[in-house]
């Protein structure tokens, strides 16, 4: 059984639209790092609004196929539901980001999971520890650099303890530096058995991945 199953997978807008998906069929296996590539505008971000279930509950279109999520059809969970299998850090970070501190942003989502606080007081420890962004714990998130954010996004990512990643350009407009904190995350959590689809890798990420979806070529 793989962890992520798409079977005959098409989705358009709209009828004068062209598709993002055609019939499209893949799997993805535990530890899996997946490269979502195609230029702007190819159809990354729809890609990983469907794997989530964004599109259709959420937003509207020509959708037909099956996600199998550890065997479950996505169709028949509610978003939150989805969100502990599933979490997707969002390409506009500032649309992710709702809380004025960093540590209530981190906390939100194990909080919603109904986690015991000692658990959730650890969920958001590893992942700032991690992250090696421990320092920014009691930040206002207001006042941090875009790189920053980005690291928090993805530290929100993390406190879910999702099997699946979706993260959409993670290291798009990073120094290196932040690209290789992000880099060696990614390939700690596939060691630990995660998969991970990242649309628009940067070279260290590209690197990383053992498969790639081009929609250029769907
Ligand atoms: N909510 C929407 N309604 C209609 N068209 C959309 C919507 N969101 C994106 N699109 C269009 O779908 C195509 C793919 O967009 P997107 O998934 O954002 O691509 P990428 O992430 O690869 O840049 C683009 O042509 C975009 O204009
Ligand atoms: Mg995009």
């Amino acid at each position: 059984m793989s962890i992520l199953e798409i079977q005959n997978l098409s989705f358009r807008y709209s009828n004068n639209q062209s598709w993002i998906v055609r019939n499209f069929s893949f799997a993805a296996d535990a530890g899996d790092i997946v490269a979502v590539i195609g230029e702007s505008g190819s159809g990354k971000t729809t890609f990983l609004y469907l794997l989530c279930g964004v599109i259709p509950k959420v937003i509207k279109g020509h959708f037909s196929g099956k996600i199998k999520v550890m065997n479950e059809n996505i169709e028949n969970l509610s978003l939150p539901q989805i969100a502990p299998k599933l979490s997707l850090m969002m390409q506009e970070t500032e649309l992710q980001l709702s809380f004025p501190s960093v540590e209530q942003e981190l906390a939100f989502a194990p909080e919603n999971l109904k986690l015991a606080p000692s658990e959730i007081e650890n969920r958001v420890d590893d992942a700032l520890t991690l992250l090696q962004i421990k320092s920014l714990r009691y930040e206002e998130t207001a006042t941090l650099s875009f790189g920053q954010k980005k690291l928090v996004a993805f530290a929100s990512v993390l406190t879910l303890s999702p099997q699946i990643f979706l993260l959409d350009e993670p290291t798009s407009g990073l120094s290196t530096h932040y690209i290789q904190q992000i880099a060696n995350v990614i390939q700690t959590s596939s060691q630990a058995g995660k998969t991970i689809f990242i649309a628009n890798p940067t070279t260290n990420l590209l690197e990383i991945s053992n498969k790639t979806i081009d929609l250029n070529k769907l």
